[in-house]
């Protein structure tokens, strides 16, 4: 074939017989072109006409990926996230066969384009994601063929029209996240093929109940009003929508007892009803099975978790947490095939753990934390090795950490503290491949560091533990960590030079140990520095003048120990919001930046330290400078100098046991 007989055969294929059929063909592709002229929109370019040889498939508009063809007419204009930022023309229902128009995700600003009610085949219009205001016309109804209607994410407001229930065609109704002001119309409880209703995020709606009549949608399988302002109680006859699978009424201000009626619905599936105002208990009868997911978190329920949840065999997740549950969780739930998801902390929860946890699901997340559990963790809680988190602080738990815990490389967090667990860890636990957070503060837990831990360690809060021996010179290897806290254990030994070339510490607490020996010298790398607890040891030797080049730092408390000699005037450079140095051996020239209010507690308790000008209300030294001891200094300028000596110390004490309560209890919340 020659060039030549193949462009006459475009041509001969381009100027067939003309059958009104193609002239209809050519009028919708005219109205599809005056429509991307109309909306200047680059995103179109590939619609065109004539074709180029580049572009012969797509030369028939029915090619276009945009639209739908049926029987050769335009049915389908589907132009989600395209760019458009102009209005929707008139004649866009010129296009007569039109079915389906979505204009999502859009940059479209008008109010409704009423133009619409004359694509009088309309089924499917999705505006939603656009910017489109004003109010939903109260004549919407006239789109009576429509199956689905979204016009959420937009900036529509005042009342949702009543009309919109003589919509009876409607499978979907999605109005969610505007701003609209009225209240629910219950004639939306008309749209008896209505199978899912989004009306969540509406929230300057004015307070309302929950309409009654949307639980006469029978057909319904999907409700979602989250934050939308609804109030008063859930009514009882929701156990009426028997097709219900999806609820989520989450953010609102429910009130009053959640109807025993809704865990009969046997095609439940999702729960939400978290953050409202419920009280009473939860249904102790369920038979709703199907359940995959209840959340129920953030409530006023009171009573006990029921008995028949360990029925829910296709429960991934249950969420029951900052409620006033009390009562033990019922055994049955830890043998929960499907279950992967526990939160409920922060409840009234007494009694033993169930011990089967772990053992038959892949748990995944395990929070009881803040109840009044006793017993041990579940031992098997990682034995699927899914585990990734477990939260179980503020309890009264003992024994100790599960085996399990110490095979389970998917661990980021566990937090235990405040329980009264003991024994050492297990070894594999520090080395965890994925954990990042390991508090284990107020129990009574024994060993001794490791060499290594977990790469990605970032907190290690082992505070008022038994923890002994030294800490290891493998702690340069503790690259990711960035609070360290280890006060109240047995730890010996100096503290290794290895542990200040950490480069992201921000937090470190040695203090109430029983270290020994001299501060490290050379600092390396605490550029990151700003809380430095190192009271109550037994360190001795001189402050590391290099302290002073930590710009970060702004807590300093090296109190009670054997520190001796000059405070380094580097150390006035630094911004202290806490200093302190007191009961040490220290003794010349307190930093002129120091000679402050801010200060009057920081150097009591030494040998004896000078200040120039003293606004504290210490005693006066009188030249020759007295010390306790009877050593005298030789000062520059007596006279213009005071001392800070044992005798002033007698404030101090309780004021500062109070700030470092503070502290501590800022620590670990
Ligand atoms: C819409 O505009 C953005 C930003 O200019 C661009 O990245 C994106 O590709 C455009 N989308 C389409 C479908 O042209
Ligand atoms: C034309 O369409 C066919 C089938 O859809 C495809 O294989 C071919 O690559 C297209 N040609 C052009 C030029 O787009
Ligand atoms: C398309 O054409 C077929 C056969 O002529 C017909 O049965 C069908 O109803 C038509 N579809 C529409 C949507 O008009
Ligand atoms: C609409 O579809 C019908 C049935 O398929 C067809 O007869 C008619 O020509 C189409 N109208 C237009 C404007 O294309
Ligand atoms: C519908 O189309 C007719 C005829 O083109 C026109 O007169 C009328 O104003 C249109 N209706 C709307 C609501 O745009
Ligand atoms: C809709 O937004 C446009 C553009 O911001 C504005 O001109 C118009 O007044 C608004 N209409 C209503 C009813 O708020
Ligand atoms: C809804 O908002 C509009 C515009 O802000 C206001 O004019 C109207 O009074 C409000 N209606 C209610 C019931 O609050
Ligand atoms: C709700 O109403 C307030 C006050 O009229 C307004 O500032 C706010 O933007 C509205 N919120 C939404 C989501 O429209
Ligand atoms: C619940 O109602 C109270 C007052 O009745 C109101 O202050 C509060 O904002 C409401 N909360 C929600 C989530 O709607
Ligand atoms: C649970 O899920 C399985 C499979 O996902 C399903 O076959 C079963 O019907 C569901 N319901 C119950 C009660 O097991
Ligand atoms: C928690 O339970 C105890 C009894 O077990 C009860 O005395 C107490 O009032 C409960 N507290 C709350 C906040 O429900
Ligand atoms: C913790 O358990 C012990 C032993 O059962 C008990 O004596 C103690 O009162 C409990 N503490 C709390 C805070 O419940």
């Amino acid at each position: 074939m020659t060039i030549t007989t193949i462009f006459l055969s475009f041509l001969l294929l381009l100027s067939g017989p003309a059958t009104s059929e193609s002239k209809l063909n050519d009028k919708e592709q005219t109205i599809l072109l005056k429509l991307k002229q109309h909306w200047q929109n680059p995103s179109l370019s590939h619609w065109q006409n004539p074709p180029s040889l580049s572009h012969l498939n797509s030369s028939h508009h029915c090619n276009w990926p945009e639209i739908t063809c049926t029987n050769g007419s335009v049915t389908q204009l589907l132009l989600q996230n395209m760019n458009i930022t102009q209005t929707v023309p008139p004649f866009i229902c010129d296009l007569k066969n039109l079915t389906v128009i979505d204009l999502s995700y859009n940059f479209i600003c008008q109010e409704f384009p009423k133009a619409l009610y004359n694509c009088s085949k309309l089924e499917e219009l999705d505006l939603s994601q656009n910017y489109f205001n004003g109010t939903i016309p109260v004549d919407i109804h006239r789109l009576s063929h429509l199956r689905r209607l979204n016009l959420g994410a937009n900036n529509f407001y005042g009342n949702i029209p009543s009309s919109i229930g003589q919509l009876t065609e409607l499978r979907t109704l999605q109005l969610f996240q505007c701003a609209f002001n009225g209240s629910f119309p219950r004639e939306i409880g008309n749209l008896f093929k209505l199978e899912s209703l989004q009306l969540a995020y509406n929230e300057n709606m004015t307070a309302a109940k929950l309409p009654s009549s949307f639980t006469e949608l029978k057909k319904l399988k999907f409700l979602w009003i989250t934050a939308s302002n609804l109030n008063g109680e859930v009514p009882d006859t929701i156990g009426e929508m028997e097709a219900l699978v999806h609820l989520d009424l989450s953010i609102n201000n429910l009130t009053g007892k959640i109807p025993s009626s809704l865990f009969m619905l046997k095609n439940l599936s999702i729960v939400y009803l978290y953050a409202n105002q419920l009280s009473g208990e939860i249904p102790m009868v369920v038979e709703a099975l199907n359940i995959d997911t209840i959340d129920l978190s953030v409530n006023k329920l009171t009573g006990s978790i029921p008995d028949d949840f360990g029925k829910l065999r296709n429960i991934t997740g249950l969420s029951l947490f900052f409620n006033q549950l009390s009562g033990k969780i019922p055994d049955s739930i830890g043998r929960l095939p499907s279950l992967m998801v526990l939160k409920v902390f922060s409840n009234n929860l007494t009694g033993t753990l169930p011990p089967d946890f772990g053992l038959y699901s892949m748990l995944v997340e395990f929070q009881v934390a803040d109840n009044k559990l006793e017993g041990k963790l579940p031992e098997h809680l990682c034995d699927n090795e899914g585990l990734v988190g477990v939260v179980a602080f503020n309890n009264n738990l003992t024994g100790e950490l599960p085996k399990s815990l110490g095979n389970c490389n998917g661990l980021k967090i566990v937090t235990v503290f405040n329980n009264r667990l003991f024994g050492d860890i297990p070894s594999g636990l520090w080395t965890s491949l994925n954990l990042s957070i390991l508090i284990l503060s107020n129990n009574s837990f024994t060993g001794e560091l490791p060499q290594r831990v977990a790469k990605n360690l970032s907190r290690l809060e082992i505070n008022n533990n038994n923890f002994s021996g030294m800490i290891p010179a493998g702690v340069s290897s503790w690259r990711k960590l960035v609070v360290f806290e280890a006060s109240n254990n047995l730890f010996t030994g100096t503290i290794p030079q290895e542990l200040t070339s950490l480069p992201y510490l921000t937090t470190l607490f040695l203090d109430q140990n029983q270290l020994s020996g001299s501060l490290p010298q050379d600092i390396i790398s605490w550029k990151t520095l700003n809380t430095l607890n190192l009271r109550q040891n037994k360190i001795s030797g001189l402050i590391p003048p290099e302290l002073g080049n930590l710009a970060g730092l702004t807590e300093l408390d090296l109190s009670e120990n054997q520190i001796s000699g000059p405070i380094p005037p580097q150390l006035g450079l630094l911004r202290l919001t806490l200093l302190n140095l007191s009961s040490n051996l220290l003794n010349g020239r307190i930093p002129t930046q120091f000679e402050n209010d801010a200060y009057a507690n920081s150097f009591f308790n030494n040998s004896v330290l000078c200040a120039r000008t003293v606004e504290h209300q210490t005693s006066q030294c009188s030249p020759p400078v007295k010390t306790i001891d009877g050593n005298a200094e030789h000062h520059s300028r007596v006279g213009e100098l005071r001392c800070i000596s044992q005798a002033a110390a007698s404030a101090a004490p309780d004021e500062q046991r109070c700030t470092d309560q503070a502290t501590r209890l800022a620590q670990i919340f």
